[in-house]
């Protein structure tokens, strides 16, 4: 089976039915998705499927086949790192940082569709997220000023 991940297609080994989660972590070495409770309950494992925020954990890879992921490590590093990596680390988000990968990805779902996305709708978007370390306030200002960057970004063209 070939899947398209971080803009790289990858021939990969694994059963029909094999979460994508573990073949992104055990298949391609891509280790920022988090297993946290491989139920579909926590978001840890959050990636990006054409765009859009999904549960790795409970995601049978044959369902992406043709499909474009993204993960983490896709929207940039240590020495480029995007608009909401910069905010994040900027807000100092992180305690644990077991969470934050997954809500990177959801926040970045959402200001995707909607830069204008008020705390509501941050707040309504990050729901299936679970941060055990209570750290909401911090990703929420974080989330606010990745916004922020990207409204700039925007206007400057430099999307
Ligand atoms: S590990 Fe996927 S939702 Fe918890
Ligand atoms: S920072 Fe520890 S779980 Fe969120």
């Amino acid at each position: 089976m070939d899947i398209k991940v971080n803009g790289h297609m990858h021939r990969i080994d694994a059963d029909p039915d094999t979460p994508l989660l573990y073949v992104l972590r055990d298949e391609l070495a891509l280790n920022a998705a988090k297993y946290g409770c491989g139920l579909g309950q926590c978001g840890a494992c959050t990636v990006l499927v054409d765009g859009a925020a999904v549960l790795s954990c409970v995601t049978p890879v044959m369902l992406i086949e043709g499909r474009s992921i993204t993960t983490l490590e896709g929207l940039g590093g240590p020495d480029n790192p995007s608009p909401i990596q910069r905010a994040f680390i900027a807000e100092q988000a992180a305690q644990c940082g077991y969470c934050i990968p997954g809500m990177v990805m959801r926040a970045q779902a959402l200001l995707a569709r909607n830069v204008d996305a008020g705390e509501a709708d941050i707040r309504r978007a990050l729901q299936p997220n679970l941060c055990r370390c209570g750290t909401h306030m911090r990703i929420i200002k974080a989330v606010k000023r990745a916004a922020d960057l990207m409204r700039a970004n925007s206007a400057k063209g430099a999307i």
